[in-house]
């Protein structure tokens, strides 16, 4: 008999659009150089898509994620995708996904918290899931940021990169996986992240119809980050009633590996636990996370059998931050 109120992830996937574009490209096109870009950051390299869209990431990676399960798509009772680049306001990326993958009984919506978009829709769906009448739940971060992008801005058109990928989870009567969370926002400092702004204009106003491109703070976050995640990650071990010893893998939101490892140093753990794989993609928000998590899976490191403590923690416009222990295995 399946306990109820227990939650695990299923399986992982992503989708990464063909075209690498190195920081050596970027200096045809803006007066940047590889070794600004690699030494502020950590990028190397990021995919920019050709013209496919959010969902059309999204929807090869959905493809991805049940491949590697034992589950079907009409077993699905709710979908949840994590963006800040969707298609349109309407339809949602996750009901195109839905439809796609012939998803026929779930109810599916997208959800903004920038960055931390995924670690809010996880949090979001493993709740809905305990008291859902169903088992499985698809949640899925994309991103075509490069359409948000400002291409004359040298200082945020390096940083960013397309993308998308997830994860399953759904009800089992092993132990749970999810332990403790932490998420926050503070939209005081909201203003240093803005993207897509769109004025009022109606026959009562007439303004500006232009949507604005992706502004950033870079200091502001990076200041933000870098005191706000390592408690947030110190929380969730204290609520998790666990060691920071005891935890196998931290994946961090991949926006800088500069940040990467001033937390790592600032929680007194060894870098290798901090996998890393911003150098290959650069920062593709909502999106992140579960790349990382799925390459981490695929390669045998996490989801392979073992049992395993991981952090997964996020950052990112809003202001928005959020960290979840998981139990794996
Ligand atoms: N190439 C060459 N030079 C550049 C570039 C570039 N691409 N961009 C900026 N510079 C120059 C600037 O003009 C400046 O020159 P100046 O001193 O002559 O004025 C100098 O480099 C330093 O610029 P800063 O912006 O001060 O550089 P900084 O060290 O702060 O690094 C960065 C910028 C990488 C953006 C960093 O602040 C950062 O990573 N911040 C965190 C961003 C983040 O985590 N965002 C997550 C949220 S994203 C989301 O939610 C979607």
């Amino acid at each position: 008999m399946m306990d109820k109120n227990h939650v695990k992830i299923y399986s992982t996937g992503r989708y990464i659009p063909p075209n690498r574009v190195s920081n050596h490209d970027l200096t045809s096109w803006m007066d940047t150089s590889d070794e600004w870009i690699v030494k502020r950051t950590g990028i190397r390299s990021r995919y920019l898509s050709r013209g496919d869209n959010t969902s059309d990431l999204c929807i090869k990676a959905a493809h991805n994620v049940l491949e590697g399960s034992h589950v079907n798509a009409d077993e699905i009772g709710l979908i949840i995708v994590a963006t800040m680049s969707p298609d349109g306001q309407s339809p949602s990326v996750a009901s195109k996904v839905q439809s796609a993958i012939q998803a026929g009984q779930a109810m599916a919506f997208d959800m903004n918290a920038a960055c931390s978009g995924f670690v809010y829709a996880l949090s979001t769906a493993e709740k809905i899931l305990r008291h859902a009448p169903y088992s499985y739940a698809l949640v899925l971060g994309g991103e075509v940021m490069s359409k948000e992008i400002d291409w004359t801005d040298r200082k945020t058109a390096v940083l960013f990169g397309d993308g998308a990928a997830g994860v399953l989870i759904g009800k089992t009567d092993e132990s749970d996986q999810f332990i403790s969370e932490d998420l926050h926002a503070n939209g005081d400092k909201g203003e240093a992240l803005t993207s897509g702004n769109r004025k009022v204009d109606n026959p009562l106003i007439q303004s500006d119809k232009s949507v604005s491109y992706l502004t950033m703070d870079g200091r502001e976050i990076f200041n933000f980050v870098t005191r706000s995640i390592p408690d947030s990650i110190q929380k969730v071990i204290e609520d998790g009633e666990t060691e920071i010893e005891d935890i196998d893998y931290f994946l961090l939101h991949q926006a800088n590996a500069r940040i990467i490892e001033i937390v790592a140093k600032k929680l007194k753990r060894p870098i290798e636990a901090f996998p890393m794989n911003i150098q290959n993609y650069g920062n593709t928000s909502a999106a992140s996370l579960p790349i990382l998590l799925d390459e981490l899976a695929k390669d045998r490191t996490v989801l392979n059998g073992k049992k395993q403590k991981i952090i997964l923690s996020a950052f990112g416009g809003g202001l928005t931050w959020g960290t979840l222990l998981l139990e794996i295995n």
